[in-house]
């Protein structure tokens, strides 16, 4: 293995930093938002400070600038999740922006229509389809957390418009098998939409080999920063959608006795001046993916992982909630003692970053039979010795909760 994490450490200036109680930040909450790498930062900040215009309005070169960045950086995402063209890429605020747009599009579904979702879903990846007339058609999951094929062929009829799944599950960390998911959905005629919140930052995608028809997702889980992301969408769906917010940049012709005349995709649905500095951001990051050597990190990620489960494992008083390791690095688990606020806050007290509660995720919650549980998501800045140092935290919270 030739991964470094050290010196991939060194671009991350937050990971010398001290918490409140000035102990060395140890961050186990990548899976609700990823720190970024200095040349991130200093690519916005550069941005700001070279380049800032705003995009598709100016006659002028520094606009012709910011409109050089942005519209490549279309391009660079094209590529990266390997799409046919690059205005099959909307910018927008991210995943949720990119799953309420999807829903707005289908208003028109039926009582008889149905909505397939899955257990594990994300808040996110629910109510925009619960706004919709359509009946909602929920999928379990097998009980070691994973996908259960069985229950999804038989929720699938000709009824099915809609399969909504997220890539990687935000509480378990199950990988869901999108390329069989959208293969068995479009068998019955529903397109297959997927929340890639999760995933943008575990390796290239390849959404024609998935052969999904939507992928929705945030910069900011992948080393991006936050109001930022991008939705993928087939270009023969996205040219029959209607803009979903409406505003400057994006019509041909208004006028007050005709119908606006919208510009083709993908500006028809970026209406007004659009997160322009979080573009030039996003570029960043997604040359950072490019960078990364995927092999080696992923292989790196699975020793992390596999530590992390060991050690909760082998302590009696916790229950992980997917003790298996068919998972990415985030792992959630429940304290027999201890309440996960509790959990969290002596892991605060020692300097460690975890999230705590139902992570958006409550109909999963109610089928767990758990109010909430202790989420540790690793990312490839994390290390073996922040592991241990998360091991001894566990001993204390077990003194503290067990009185021994
Ligand atoms: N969706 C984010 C999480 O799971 C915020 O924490």
């Amino acid at each position: 293995m030739n991964f470094d994490v050290n010196t991939f450490r060194q671009e991350f200036p937050i990971l010398k930093s001290k918490n409140h109680f000035n102990k060395s930040l140890i961050y186990f909450d990548n899976a609700a938002t990823m720190q970024l790498p200095e040349r991130v930062i200093r690519a916005m900040a550069g941005h700001l400070r070279a380049h800032n215009a705003n995009v598709h309005r100016g006659i002028y070169g520094l606009s012709a600038e910011a409109e050089e960045i942005y519209e490549s950086t279309r391009q660079e995402i094209a590529q990266w999740i390997n799409a046919r063209a690059s205005k099959e890429i909307i910018f927008n605020s991210g995943t949720t922006e990119g799953l309420n747009f999807l829903a707005s599009q289908f208003n028109t579904l039926t009582a008889q229509d149905e909505i397939i979702l899955f257990i594990q879903e994300h808040h996110s990846n629910i109510l925009p389809w619960q706004r919709l007339n359509a009946a909602i058609r929920v999928v379990a999951m097998t009980a070691s957390g994973d996908f259960d094929e069985d229950d999804f062929r038989n929720k699938l009829s000709e009824n099915t418009k809609i399969v909504s799944i997220a890539h990687i599950a935000n509480v378990l960390g199950t990988i869901n098998p999108i390329k069989k998911i959208a293969q068995m959905s479009h068998n019955v005629g529903a397109l297959c939409i997927v929340d890639g919140a999760q995933s943008l930052s575990h390796g290239p995608i390849d959404v024609q080999d998935m052969d999904c028809d939507f992928f929705a997702t945030s910069a900011h889980k992948a080393f991006g920063p936050s109001g930022i992301g991008f939705l993928y969408g087939r270009a023969s769906l996205l040219e029959k959608f209607s803009p979903y917010h409406v505003g400057g940049g994006i019509v041909e012709r208004v006028a007050f006795d005709q119908s606006p005349i919208f510009h083709a995709i993908p500006t028809r649905f970026e209406a007004g001046t659009p997160n322009i500095v979080g573009v030039a951001g996003l570029r960043a990051s997604i040359h950072f993916l490019r960078t990364m050597d995927w092999p080696a990190i992923q292989s790196y990620q699975e020793q992390l992982k596999n530590r992390l489960l060991e050690i909760l494992k082998r302590d009696s008083s916790i229950k992980v909630l997917k003790p298996d390791n068919q998972r990415c690095g985030i792992v959630s688990f429940v304290h027999n003692h201890a309440h996960p606020h509790d959990v969290a806050s002596i892991f605060d007290s020692e300097g460690i970053a975890v999230r705590a509660g139902h992570h958006c995720a409550q109909p999963l919650m109610k089928a767990l039979h758990v109010h909430g549980t202790v989420r540790i998501s690793l990312s490839t800045y994390n290390t073996l010795n922040e592991i241990e140092t998360l091991s001894i935290a566990l001993e204390k919270i077990n003194r503290i909760f067990t009185h021994k």
